[in-house]
């Protein structure tokens, strides 16, 4: 007899990078379909009001000006509250990878699996795979993902001869979550500049990018000294999800010996049975 599987009672799935729903995996339409009742906090709602007919738009609750911290609390436990009291099974679908930068979600797994709920995550295509894609970069090449504000307030030394990816630049220097700033003062990413020329060159060239998916990524390049003077175009862009890319700073290798061992028959002979 077939072993009946459990009833999921949240879904997490990503709409991906690209307007509407082209990104979205076959098993995540098919977990929208299968679900009573979806939650939005895509950035596309009308898209997935197209695939269900019963989706709650929370863009509302999230842009909030709160704290970061609240609004995430506050979501999670409405949600999880929401499939303990009405049961399986609801979907919560955000942009990009529902597990890359969400703390939401993350706080659902943790939660929802000590609340006894079968929660699901299932991939998505995250900015970081559309980026590569404009920036013609590739992560495999050495890369260190970081969020803007973590570079100060944990002090983290970055390797300059790593690309860096520089999450939430547009938030950079506070925790609120608010569309209702009118500018950057000037000097907001002083503090961010200093920290990061500890690290690169001061003329290194870096990307201010909201990749597009499909469409045309919106860009500006910045010397990292002068980031500060870019700051009406990160204020413009705060909230269409903005990320720093740093180039790695080129070096040649320095450990001789292994760098030809590794291109050595004899050497593979040591080291496995060939
Ligand atoms: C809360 S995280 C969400 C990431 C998303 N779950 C993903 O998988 O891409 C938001 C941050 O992701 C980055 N981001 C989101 N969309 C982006 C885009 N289209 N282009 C570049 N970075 C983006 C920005 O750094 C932004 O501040």
């Amino acid at each position: 007899m077939r072993k009946r599987s459990k009833p999921v009672h949240i879904y997490l799935l990503g709409r991906g990078i690209a307007d509407g729903v082209s990104q979205m995996t076959a098993e995540a339409l098919a977990a929208i379909r299968k679900s009573r009742l979806v939650f939005d906090l895509s950035g596309d709602v009308r898209a997935i009001r197209k695939l269900h007919p019963n989706v709650v738009d929370l863009a509302s609750d999230y842009w909030t000006g709160e704290l970061c911290d609240n609004i995430y609390d506050r979501l999670q436990e409405m949600l999880l509250d929401e499939a303990k009291t009405n049961g399986p099974t609801i979907s919560v679908v955000v942009d990009g990878h529902p597990m890359v930068f969400d703390d939401v979600n993350w706080g659902i797994v943790r939660a929802g699996r000590k609340r006894g709920l079968n929660v699901v995550a299932l991939p998505g295509i995250s900015c970081v795979d559309t980026m590569m894609i404009d920036l013609g970069v590739d992560i495999g090449d050495g890369a260190q993902i970081v969020h803007a504000n973590h570079l100060l307030t944990h002090n983290i030394t970055l390797d300059p001869h790593l690309q860096t990816f520089v999450f939430q630049i547009g938030k950079f220097g506070t925790s609120f979550f608010t569309r209702e700033t009118r500018a950057n003062r000037p000097g907001r990413f002083t503090s961010l500049v200093a920290h990061l020329t500890r690290f690169y060159p001061p003329d290194h060239v870096a990307t201010l990018i909201v990749s597009g998916g499909t469409r045309d990524a919106v860009r500006k390049r910045v010397r990292l000294g002068t980031l500060d003077d870019a700051r009406a175009f990160l204020h413009r862009h705060q909230d269409d999800g903005l990320t720093m890319h740093i180039p790695a700073y080129p070096r040649a290798p320095v450990n001789e010996a292994f760098t030809r061992a590794i291109d050595d028959e004899r050497h593979l002979a040591e080291i496995a049975l060939v």
